[in-house]
């Protein structure tokens, strides 16, 4: 008999989660059916929406999240032993597919695996739904992306050097800014170090900013969008400065004012409404990585265990590229 191990939610996050938070049970699994596949965990995503969507969460429930999971056992000719599949099946080892779960058989096992879950998997398509089918970036424009150290904001401005445009990237370390620099950004902010953002980015982006990739949300979205040229696009994609909020809400100086003078467009979106294109897109995103159009970065943090760990790591900014947890 398999034996999976699995975190559930047992307390409520306030603030920052902690240890107390959630608890790791065991889970014995009843032997495979006809169209059913056993597998095995062997890389798990580590993302903010696990913070931010916990108000949704009912105690005992398992934590929500995607993994890459190698075929084990199979009676469903579709998903053979040996394969791995990308897999919402939460946070636990082992899984047993019964046909209700979101399960994508990996296309191509030449790259390391645990792209599927950052470059190639669902923070590559949100990057590249929010780019282009919302900022439409043109060549010569300049685009700005918050948290830009991360999994999607590092691929967010690779996509705009490949359609021409000026990039800028914030994020909260030097370390990330290096990295940045050496995967094509033009130019970097470290807004942890920057007393008077507006004036940096005025610096960094001397004719405006066109299309703006809002990870953050808050004030520093607020800064930015006030520096919008007409017509500008801004893709909402994030809003990580609100995820541990405790008490009053983030505030944010209004931004009507630029919206109406500058005929900006703004535009909300979710990479789970478009999962009927997330075959092509990863497909599209592939060749931009096997021509070295698109490069990445993973920050692996070894051990089940560490899941927490993993997740406090990426909303302390600990990460560089995609936090990924190694099995
Ligand atoms: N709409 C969608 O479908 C969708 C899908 C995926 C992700 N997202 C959103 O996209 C954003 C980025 O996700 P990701 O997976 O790529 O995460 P990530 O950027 O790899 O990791 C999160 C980063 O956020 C930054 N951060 C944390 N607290 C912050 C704060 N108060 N102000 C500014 N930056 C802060 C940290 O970097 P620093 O060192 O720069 O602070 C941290 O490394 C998140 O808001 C996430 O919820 C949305």
């Amino acid at each position: 008999m398999v034996v999976a191990k699995k975190f559930i939610y047992v307390k409520p996050f306030v603030g920052m989660p902690t240890a107390d938070n959630v608890q790791i049970v065991e889970e014995n699994l009843p032997e495979i059916k006809e169209g059913e596949f056993l597998a095995e965990a062997v890389y798990l995503s580590v993302d903010p929406y696990m913070r931010a969507y916990s108000n949704s969460y009912t105690l005992g429930q398992q934590l929500e999240g995607g993994q890459v999971a190698k075929i084990i056992e199979s009676k469903n000719p579709q998903y053979p032993v040996g394969k791995h599949v990308m897999a919402y099946f939460g946070w636990r080892t082992h899984s047993i597919y019964d046909g209700t779960q979101r399960v994508f058989l990996i296309p191509d096992e030449t790259i390391p695996l645990s792209y599927y879950l950052g470059i190639v998997g669902m923070p590559g398509v949100t990057a590249y739904f929010g780019t282009f089918d919302i900022l439409k970036p043109q060549s010569g424009e300049t685009i700005v992306v918050t948290c830009a150290g991360g999994a999607v904001g590092s691929q967010v401005g690779q996509l705009g050097k490949i359609k021409g445009c000026n990039v800028v990237g914030i994020a909260g370390t030097d370390e990330k800014l290096d990295w940045l620099k050496k995967i094509g950004f033009d130019q970097v902010i470290n807004y942890k170090k920057t007393p008077n953002l507006g004036e940096a980015l005025k610096k960094a982006a001397p004719n405006g900013v066109d299309c703006y990739f809002d990870n953050v949300g808050g004030e520093m979205a607020s800064t930015i969008i006030a520096q919008m040229n007409p017509d500008g696009r801004i893709a909402v994609c994030g809003a990580i400065s609100a995820y541990n909020d405790i008490g009053e809400p983030v505030k944010a100086t209004p931004i009507q004012r630029y919206m109406i003078f500058g005929r900006l467009k703004m535009e909300g979106f979710h990479v789970s409404s478009l999962l009927h294109r997330w075959p092509d897109a990863i497909k599209e995103l592939l060749g931009y990585y096997k021509t070295g159009k698109l490069q990445t970065k993973e920050t692996v943090t070894e051990g089940f265990e560490n899941m927490l760990n993993g997740l406090i790591g990426i909303l302390n900014g600990d990460n560089i590229g995609k936090a990924i947890i190694k099995v």
